[in-house]
């Protein structure tokens, strides 16, 4: 053995903290091979296959032709795609040379970050939010600088908000997601219009992550493109679209970025999933199919939010869009991981807790996904009542 490879260190981003949703999952697949039966309400993950337009579209491309690389930014005629989407969806004209196919949002994420921030630059995050926000930023050497959201502020960032954190200590970028991940909270439309006018009047960048845009119970969600084009939009063909395992998503960048984002993916990914691209351009035309599938999320959101509160789950996050409800769990525990490692043991339910979310409040709190089947949401009241009541 070399004993010389004792003194190896690895880097400091080595100790990037886990995604303890994926970890979860990992788990309760394990359970789920030993032959236990799981309800899944830790991932985000529609539990519908994808259009049929879009696995045709697959098969019919795995006709014998070769699989290549595409173009950095991706194939044109899915950026063409995209862009008809924003004027058919919002009525904003994007020009397609802005587009850039990317490996999930995850991928559009790293290359957004590596084009706009130097290690050190300090980006403001909603606070409960995605974990994988704060955990790239530690990968890559940047400031999360939480933003509050509760019940105080309906679960939104206002314009003061950001104004305030940028007043503080200089902010270099804002990323900002609508619906949020794990409240299901939307901003409105108005402020979105004065966020981004803040953002460019300090100077500060603005990252839309608009992935759960489609999944909107009660209103639409608007598009940050609407109202400056020098915001950076992130979205995917994962939640509304079905594709999680796809790896595919898309970044709309201002005009002098494409350039920019083509050189980091040339070298980090050379191009995203080519069959994935092809798939993914008759997603937008599948709109019957995705109707339906969102029809069943609202479904299941109408049983919990009938059904948990009777339970003692009655403080929920507001729940206006994606598929997640947030819930205060502090009369049962104030160690969320500790609850949910009881609740997939004991009771066969997977959820994550929240403290990955928010590292602090979240310990009281807990992230169901509502994105399975009905009789899933019905199979876990059933089990919750159990658990809760021992
Ligand atoms: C807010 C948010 N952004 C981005 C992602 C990443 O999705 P993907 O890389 O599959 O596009 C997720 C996944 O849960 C999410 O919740």
């Amino acid at each position: 053995m070399n004993q010389k490879a004792h003194h190896l260190k690895t880097a400091r981003r080595a100790a990037i903290a886990p995604f303890i949703a994926m970890d979860v999952k990992r788990e309760a697949t394990l359970m789920e091979q030993a032959g236990g039966t799981i309800v899944h309400m830790e991932v985000g993950e529609p539990s519908a296959p994808p259009p049929r337009r879009v696995r045709e579209a697959a098969l019919a491309a795995l006709g014998g032709q070769p699989v290549g690389y595409t173009d950095a930014l991706g194939l044109m005629s899915l950026r063409e795609r995209i862009a008809r989407h924003y004027q058919e969806t919002y009525g904003v004209a994007v020009d397609p040379a802005r587009v850039a196919a990317t490996t999930g949002s995850s991928g559009g994420f790293v290359m957004a970050f590596l084009a706009l921030f130097d290690p050190g630059a300090r980006v403001a995050i909603q606070n409960p939010g995605y974990p994988a926000y704060r955990n790239i930023f530690g990968a890559l050497g940047l400031e999360a600088v939480d933003l509050p959201v509760d019940c105080s502020n309906g679960f939104a960032v206002t314009a003061a908000a950001v104004e305030a954190a940028d007043e503080a200590r200089k902010l270099d970028g804002l990323l900002l997601m609508s619906p949020a991940n794990p409240t299901g909270a939307m901003q409105s439309a108005d402020s979105l219009r004065e966020i981004a006018a803040v953002c460019d009047r300090r100077g500060i960048w603005f990252i839309s992550d608009e992935i759960y845009h489609g999944l909107t119970y009660d209103r639409p969600a608007q598009t940050a493109a609407a109202f400056t084009d020098r915001a950076i939009i992130v979205n995917s063909f994962s939640k509304y679209y079905c594709m999680t395992g796809w790896r595919i998503g898309w970044l709309v960048v201002p005009p002098e970025l494409p350039r920019v984002i083509e050189r980091l993916q040339q070298s980090l990914a050379i191009s995203a999933p080519t069959l994935s691209q092809i798939a993914a351009q008759a997603a937008f035309d599948a709109n019957d199919e995705l109707e339906a599938v969102k029809a069943g999320y609202r479904r299941n959101r109408d049983l919990l939010l009938d059904g948990l509160p009777a339970l003692g789950l009655d403080e929920l996050a507001p729940a206006d869009g994606a598929f997640y409800l947030y819930a205060d769990v502090s009369r049962f525990t104030d160690d969320s991981t500790r609850f949910c490692r009881d609740l997939l043991h004991r009771a066969g339910i997977a959820a994550t807790p929240g403290v990955d979310f928010d590292p602090h409040r979240g310990s009281r709190a807990l992230r169901l996904s509502y994105a399975g089947a009905e009789a899933d949401m019905i199979e876990a009241l059933k089990r919750l009542k159990d658990f809760l009541r021992r």
